[in-house]
């Protein structure tokens, strides 16, 4: 039996004690510790300060702490093993959980229901009476799962390598029944429905469906499927007595959340065309109308929630959000009024619109002055990697909306209204996107809808499946990689200009 030791974490002043060669990783995920490469040692997001104590180095950490430039006292948690009694300085993210007020709607009905939005990185969960419409109560949670990975494809490789789906499955059950019995328990109302949407990874997860499809190319999803599951095998509340429904995915990485969007923005049932864009890892794009509808995942690849760019974070506390240069100097928005640690998404959309508008990037994207980084608030910059990691993500929904209205035989003009969902489109500054070329509709066509999984969700409380498969029977999902021109239109795509 190994020694035990104590491990005091600040600021939070909490005092834990573990048992001798304990991973970090197992202990740290729930006091806000992420590990969003998976623990590959690589990003550098699982980064803990030693205030007292020593966390030894195998030749490993020490040299992706090399790489990653970090200082002798920093240690990345997803390397790390307890042989010591140990103070640690952590930080504690605050990540930023779109739930949604927004009216809808709806033929009442009777009961209750709960609608969940299942994200990668985030879990809703809201109640609603369904005689009246109105959301009684909402709980939120992080997705427990990170700790396998921040995006779809860590939690994919997780779930095949390491044979892990069980893991990840059992995880997101716990945590959406705790979800769930938390309402019940609150409220001590009879739910007669639950309706759960999240993306296509999301969905087999929970559902407990083969992954390998989704790990290569063509990348085949389970789609169109509606998949139903008793509360007693979700280990809901007793009396609980509901109808559980996964909605079904659209093909390939487009899930049910995006089906959700659909209903949230009426897609659908318009005579005019209308676009839905989630910048989320994946990029999933829509274009439609009442008769035909076509959807499409970009490889857009993270560089909107932070990922693979060098200073970058999720729209959290200590994140750069917004940059505005209003003449009299650079003017950066940290969220929480705070040093800055990072920088998020919108921050990098509006640095690089900012730096082309003065002549800093020139239209290839390059650093003007042959340097390769640029400051932005101190100790935060944006290097000339992340700006490439921004282009393939712009260059990606810009192709692949443009493959769509092609395909529909459109141009960007005859479309109506373009709704931008997620928690991220929340942040952005609609103009910069438009500098920098990412959407390339008219400014005062495009509108943020917030969390239009969440809506539609509660939207398809009232529904039945036979309301729904009209939208899957009009929809079809496009492969952007099997179209000839793409990998032309990407490239062109990636310029400012
Ligand atoms: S370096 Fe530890 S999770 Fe990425």
């Amino acid at each position: 039996m190994g020694r035990d030791f104590t491990i005091k974490l600040e600021p939070l002043g909490e005092k834990l004690r573990v048992k001798e060669n304990t991973p970090l990783k197992d202990i740290l995920f729930k006091y806000g510790i992420e590990f969003p490469c998976g623990g590959k040692g690589i990003c550098g997001g699982c980064k803990i300060k030693m205030l007292d104590g020593d966390i030894p180095l195998n030749r490993e950490h020490q040299q992706a702490l090399n790489k990653l430039g970090l200082s002798p006292d920093i240690r990345l948690a997803c390397r790390s093993i307890v042989t010591s009694d140990l103070t640690l300085e952590i930080d504690q993210f605050e990540t930023f959980i779109l739930a949604d007020s927004s009216s809808f709607r709806f033929t009442p009905a009777e009961g209750f229901g709960i609608a969940i939005d299942l994200g990668t990185t985030t879990l809703v969960a809201q109640l609603l009476d369904l005689s009246t419409g109105h959301v009684l109560d909402a709980v939120t949670r992080l997705n427990p799962q990170a700790e396998f990975g921040a995006d779809v494809i860590s939690r994919i490789e997780y779930a095949i390598r390491n044979a892990g789906l069980s893991v990840l499955q059992n995880l997101i059950r716990e945590s959406i029944a705790a979800m769930v019995n938390k309402l019940i328990f609150r409220h001590k109302v009879a739910v007669t429905k639950v309706v759960i949407v999240g993306n296509t990874v999301m969905q087999h997860i929970f559902s407990g469906l083969d992954l390998t499809p989704l790990s290569a190319y063509p990348f085949e999803s389970k789609k169109k499927a509606f998949y139903s599951f008793s509360p007693e095998e979700l280990k809901f509340h007793t009396e609980i007595n509901a109808e559980v429904l996964f909605l079904p995915s659209l093909g390939s990485f487009v899930g049910s959340d995006i089906l959700a969007g659909i209903l949230a923005t009426r897609l659908h049932q318009s005579k005019k065309y209308i676009a839905l864009i989630d910048l989320g890892t994946n990029g999933e794009i829509v274009v439609g109308n009442k008769d035909k509808i076509l959807c499409a995942s970009t490889a857009a690849g993270p560089a909107f929630e932070g990922t693979n760019i060098r200073m970058g974070m999720r729209a959290s506390t200590g994140a750069i959000s917004s940059i505005r240069d209003n003449g009299d100097g650079i003017k950066f928005h940290v969220i929480g009024n705070e040093v800055p640690k990072g920088i998020c998404g919108s921050g990098l959309i509006d640095a690089i619109a900012v730096f082309i508008k003065k002549d800093i990037i020139d239209v290839g994207g390059k650093i003007k002055d042959n340097t390769d980084h640029i400051e932005l608030k101190p100790p935060v910059i944006i290097s000339q990697r992340d700006i490439r990691e921004l282009q393939l993500a712009k260059g990606a929904i810009a192709a692949g909306l443009q493959i769509l209205l092609d395909q529909l035989e459109i141009t960007h003009d005859q479309v109506e209204s373009v709704y931008i969902a997620g928690a991220f489109g929340n942040f952005i500054n609609i103009e910069n996107t438009r500098r920098i070329g990412l959407i390339e509709f008219q400014e005062d066509k495009i509108h943020k809808m917030g969390n239009t999984a969440l809506i539609g969700a509660k939207m398809s409380l009232f529904l039945d499946e036979e309301d729904i498969e009209p939208i899957l029977a009009i929809t079809d999902h496009v492969s952007l990689e099997m179209i000839p021109d793409f990998q032309d239109l990407f490239a062109d795509k990636m310029m400012f200009e």
